[in-house]
C-alpha cells in the first residue's frame, strides 16, 4: 500500500505551496491535479475549441504530452509554467473540468503519480474520486477575500498587471462553478481533515498537516 494524502479545496487555500512542501519534507512524490487542468484549459484555447466542446476536449485530453520536470510543466514539449498560471487559464481550466468525459480521460495519468514511497495530491477531487482510499484526507478553506488576497500578492510578484477587486470575482465565480457541477463537485470528502487557514501561515498548515501524516502513517512518517 502505497501511502497517500489528499489535499482539497478551493484556490488560493494554499493547497499547491502546503503539498510541495511537505512532498519535499517528507521525500513523496507530488501531483498538482491543476496543472493538468490549466494544461489543458491553455491547449483547448490555443486550438480554438469551445469550452463546451465536450468530446473534442476529451480527445485532446487524451492526446496532449503533458511532462513535469522538477517545477516546470511541459504541454507537447513546450515549457508552459508561466503561461498556465494566469487568471484567464485558470477560468478556462475549470470550465473544460465540468465535462465528465474530460475528467474521465485525466483520471489515469493521475493515478499513475502513486508510487512509492508515497504522494501528497492536490487538487478539487483528490480525495473524493481519483484516490478515494488515500490514508489521509485534508480539505482547506479560507474566506474568499484572503483567497484573493493571496492570489494578488502571488501574481504581483510574478510581474502580472492584476486588480484585487477583479480577483475576487473571479475567484467566487470559479468557486461556484467548482462547487456546482455535476461531476466531481468540490466538497469536503467524508473523513477529511478540515483546516481554515483564513488566519494560519503556511508553516503553521504545514505542521498541521505533517502531525496528521504522522498520526495517520505511523511507519511512513517520522
Ligand atoms: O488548482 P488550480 O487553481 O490550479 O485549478 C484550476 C482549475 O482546474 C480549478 O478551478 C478546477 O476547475 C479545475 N480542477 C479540477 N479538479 C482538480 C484540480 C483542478 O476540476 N483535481
Amino acid at each position: 500500500m502505497i501511502p497517500i494524502v489528499t489535499i482539497d479545496g478551493p484556490s488560493g487555500t494554499g493547497k499547491g505551496t502546503v503539498a510541495g512542501l511537505l512532498a519535499r519534507r517528507l521525500g513523496w512524490h507530488s501531483l498538482d491535479s491543476g496543472a493538468l487542468y490549466r494544461v489543458l484549459g491553455l491547449a483547448a484555447q490555443r486550438r480554438g475549441l469551445a469550452p463546451d466542446a465536450a468530446q473534442a476536449l476529451a480527445a485532446l485530453a487524451s492526446t496532449m504530452q503533458v511532462g513535469f520536470r522538477g517545477q516546470d510543466v511541459l504541454l507537447d514539449g513546450e515549457e508552459v509554467s508561466a503561461a498556465i498560471r494566469t487568471e484567464a487559464v485558470g477560468d478556462a481550466a475549470s470550465r473544460v473540468a465540468v465535462h465528465g468525459v474530460v475528467r474521465e480521460r485525466l483520471l489515469a495519468r493521475q493515478r499513475e503519480a502513486a508510487r512509492p514511497p508515497g504522494l501528497i495530491a492536490d487538487g478539487r477531487d483528490m480525495g473524493s474520486v481519483v484516490f478515494p482510499d488515500a490514508g489521509l484526507k485534508v480539505f482547506l478553506t479560507a474566506s474568499a477575500e484572503e483567497r484573493a488576497e493571496r492570489r494578488y500578492k502571488q501574481l504581483k510578484q510574478k510581474g502580472f498587471d492584476v486588480s484585487l477587486p477583479k480577483l475576487v470575482r473571479e475567484i467566487r465565480a470559479r468557486d461556484e462553478r467548482d462547487r456546482n457541477r455535476s461531476t466531481a463537485p468540490l466538497k469536503s470528502p467524508p473523513g477529511a481533515l478540515c483546516v481554515d487557514t483564513t488566519s494560519m501561515s503556511i508553516p503553521e498548515v504545514v505542521d498541521r498537516v505533517w502531525e496528521a501524516a504522522k498520526r495517520a502513517f505511523p511507519a511512513a512518517v517520522v
